[in-house]
């Protein structure tokens, strides 16, 4: 059967979208990237915020004409919208499959079940134990291989839906996952980048997270090692020491900070205080000077008031962040935070928060990126750069796009660049010698 795969959400979606065309390989069905002659349409879904949710349905709608037309038609809704909404999905009249994120292996069996009849099957049920680990993922071409590590999560953080969605959390072995960046490497990805939902408290045995990386980044042919995210709570000084002293893991980190009030952080059950989180990003900056740091912030979580946003916006100027991702808070079924505090911040007082975090992180971006005039980076080339003729892009350790004159290397390779020019955004240069 000919199967339409479309993914929404994170790098682990990505990730399982990767799996689930391996799953579904060995079974004849063929991936195509018409929509028009899918038999089969399976739609990858997030659940961590309403917009999440709307583009979703927004594209079941869509896909309403097709299922009128054609006799064998199966739509499937997998991923955390489907392991959150459950049944509630065969509310939409095209969804006649469902499919949480630790049933993918039944995938096959159960699209045989549904496929030129009227049935409707469900399959959302979670696992403590499913890494997917015996599967090799289906992956684009590309420089950047994701590898989750782990899946689920323990946190419960009151805003987040995932430890609903995606279980709870277990690790992949060392062995496991080296064996797949060996394959990696050989295949000619040069970049790995190493996912889970909180990668700080990845185990096996005896072994830790700074454990994993160190032996990740010795795999030869692999450049660069990436990984998102750490908890601020748990950051193991053995994982910093990593970072500094590893040429090949890059100088980034991605540290979540959500709110910089305290009472804000207790409400949300983060567990530390902003003191504390300041205190990190000190020893970070100390032990690894020059890293990049970026964030996600949440603004208008229930009962935020102005003076608790001036001390978001007030720790923020304090980290001084290379980048961020700012959201407005939005009610998830089933967390802690939609059963105990009423979604009261008013809309328009969330937009006109988030606007102002987004200017200062504009201003503070574009100033942290005039340092960089001048200066010659080390930039790996990502390809032909979309928006100027004639240039490649890539990204430097730190992870800002950096678009130059095409060389004559192509996609993985590493260049020098110098920077001329800058946006708030991206870097503009041109390659020198190394
Ligand atoms: N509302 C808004 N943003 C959220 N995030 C997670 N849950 C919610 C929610 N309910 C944000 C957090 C997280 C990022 C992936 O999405 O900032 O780090
Ligand atoms: Fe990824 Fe979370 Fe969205 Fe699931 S809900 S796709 S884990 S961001």
């Amino acid at each position: 059967m000919k199967v339409y795969l479309e993914t929404y959400g994170c790098q682990m979606n990505e990730y399982d979208s990767e799996l689930i065309r391996s799953i579904l390989a060995p079974h004849g069905h063929e991936i195509t990237m018409a929509v028009e002659e899918a038999e089969v349409v399976l739609i990858n879904t997030c659940a961590i915020r309403e917009n999440a949710h709307r583009k979703i349905y927004g594209r079941l709608d869509m896909l309403r004409p097709l299922k009128k037309e054609k006799e064998r038609f199966v739509v499937g809704v997998l991923g955390c919208m489907a392991q959150n909404l459950k049944e509630e999905l065969f509310d939409h009249p095209v969804v006649n499959l469902i499919v949480g994120p630790d049933s993918y292996r039944s995938l096959p069996k159960l699209i045989d079940e549904v496929i030129g009849t009227d049935r409707q099957e469900i399959e959302a049920y979670l696992s403590e134990y499913e890494t997917y680990s015996d599967i090799a993922p289906t992956r684009v071409e590309g420089v950047n291989a994701w590898v989750a590590i782990m899946r689920g999560c323990d946190n419960f953080c009151t805003f987040c839906v995932v430890p609903y969605t995606r279980g709870r959390e277990r690790s992949r072995s060392i062995e496991n996952i080296l064996s797949e960046v060996r394959s990696l490497a050989e295949k000619g990805y040069r970049q790995v980048t190493l996912l889970g939902q909180n990668v700080n408290s990845y185990r096996d045995e005896g072994a830790g997270f700074a454990d994993l990386i160190l032996k990740a980044a010795d795999v030869p042919g692999i450049e660069r090692v990436r990984f998102t995210s750490p908890h601020p709570k748990d950051f193991p000084r053995p994982l910093l020491e990593a970072i500094a002293s590893h040429p090949n893991i890059c100088k980034h980190i991605h540290l979540p900070v959500q709110a910089g009030s305290d009472r804000i952080l207790d409400l949300m059950a983060r567990t530390y205080t902003r003191k504390e989180y300041l205190r990190l990003v000190e020893e970070i900056r100390r032990l690894i000077p020059g890293i990049a740091l970026t964030t996600d912030l949440i603004v208008g979580f229930p009962t935020e008031t102005e003076d608790d946003f001036q001390e978001t916006a007030g720790l923020y100027k304090d980290c001084r962040f290379d980048s961020a991702y700012i959201f407005k808070y939005s009610e998830r079924k089933g967390t802690i935070a939609s059963r105990k505090y009423p979604d009261d911040v008013p809309p328009e007082v969330k937009t006109d928060r988030i606007v102002r975090l987004i200017d200062l992180q504009r201003a503070i971006s574009l100033e942290k990126n005039r340092a960089k005039i001048g200066r010659a980076l080390e930039v790996m080339i990502d390809g032909e750069a979309e928006r100027r003729p004639g240039h490649q892009m890539g990204k430097t350790e730190g992870n800002t796009t950096v678009v130059f004159p095409r060389t004559a290397f192509g996609p993985g390779a590493t260049v020098s660049v110098q920077i001329d020019d800058v946006s708030s955004n991206t870097l503009y240069g041109r390659p020198v010698e190394r």
